[in-house]
């Protein structure tokens, strides 16, 4: 299968291509803006791979997708600005990305008449107290972020109602595992447990999700391009819930850190309780979730552990900026 992968260079992306790569023979064409998130390090491992092809530009650019989108089989689109924060302090990228670029690919899929399945979050359901969403759970989105994110599902539908496109959504919950930029709250909590920084837990930190490994997530999407029916959408959550302070104390315990490290800061503006997808929809189409928390936590403090290479550029460049205006304070430089 010939596949044109979008945002392929970012944390689940990179995951996704490799699995096709590796374990379906697949040839990918990747075409990612590379923003703060995107690198190309990420699929360093794969650039002499058979079939693989690496196109700089953005989901937004016409005449860039329209050149990449030749001759291939399906769209997977992860192109996104993906958190939180950042759309709540400069929401613009995210509706320009989300609305515009989500637009240029539906239209590049349609005059080629190719599969799309649109990468999405359990954040379009927005907050749940108790029990789980279902793909027919209203959606109820909360910040820019999962606002936007919910407009580009809208519009995907859209494609599959007005048009015929055989275009699918696939919702994911809370993803972790190698290569997640470390804005995001475990690789966030690891690198700084592993510098003896301080480590900052939003409001009081009894915010509850749903954890899925990246790797499980990415067979999820590739199991629903294979096999989901077009215009439909299905929810891949991760088999294990657990309240974010648990998470900060489990990593903890993995580095050998300190509990005095915990540093309560003010909670995120209006910041989602908790997060549950149900997921029978998927199961049903053969697809299971196959790490449990527990081992997928292990796994991924052993990499980020194992490969300095990979996250001391990003520690030392940019992103110190970024996390002195978020917390208030300077990372060490330990
Ligand atoms: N991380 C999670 O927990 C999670 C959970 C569920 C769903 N998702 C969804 O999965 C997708 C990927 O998320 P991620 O965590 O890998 O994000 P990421 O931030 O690590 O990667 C996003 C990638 O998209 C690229 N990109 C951004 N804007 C672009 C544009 N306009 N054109 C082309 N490329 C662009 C970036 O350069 C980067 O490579 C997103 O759509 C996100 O909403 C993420």
């Amino acid at each position: 299968m010939k596949l044109l992968v979008c945002g392929g260079a970012g944390f689940i992306g990179s995951n996704f291509v490799r699995q096709r790569i590796t374990d379906h023979g697949d040839a990918v064409t990747v075409l990612d803006k590379l923003t703060y998130a995107g690198r190309e390090e990420n699929l360093a491992d794969l650039r002499d791979a058979d079939g693989f092809a690496f196109v700089h530009a953005g989901i937004e650019d016409a005449g860039a997708v329209a050149e990449a989108i030749a001759g291939a089989d399906a769209v997977v689109n992860f192109a996104a600005e993906t958190h939180v924060d950042r759309s709540i302090a400069e929401p613009d990228a995210f509706i320009t990305t989300h609305a515009f670029g989500t637009f240029v690919l539906l239209e590049a899929a349609r005059e080629h008449g190719v599969r799309y399945v649109q990468v999405s979050t359990d954040e379009v359901y927005g907050s749940i107290e108790e029990g789980s969403f279902t793909e027919s759970s209203p959606l109820q989105p909360s910040s820019p972020y999962s606002a936007t994110k919910a407009g580009a599902d809208l519009l995907v539908a859209s494609y599959h109602h007005t048009y015929g496109l055989e275009s699918l959504i696939c919702r994911g919950s809370n993803n972790y595992g190698p290569y997640q930029y470390p804005e995001k709250l475990i690789p966030l909590i690891v690198l700084n447990a592993l510098h003896g920084d301080p480590l900052p837990v939003y409001g009081d930190g009894q915010q509850v999700r749903n954890w899925i490994y990246v790797e499980d997530f990415a067979r999820g999407i590739g199991h629903v391009l294979a096999h989901g029916a077009p215009g439909e959408t299905y929810n891949v959550g991760g088999p294990d819930e657990a309240v974010n302070l648990d998470v900060v104390r489990r990593i903890i315990d993995l580095v050998g850190a300190s509990e005095d490290l915990i540093s309560y800061v003010t909670d995120r503006p209006g910041h989602d309780r908790r997060y549950s997808l149900g997921s029978e929809k998927v199961r049903a189409l053969g697809w299971e979730a196959q790490v449990r928390f527990d081992e997928g936590l292990e796994r991924t403090v052993a990499w980020y552990r194992d490969n300095g290479a990979w996250w001391e550029p990003i520690r030392s460049g940019e992103y110190r900026a970024y996390y002195e205006r978020q917390y208030g304070r300077a990372l060490g430089d330990g």
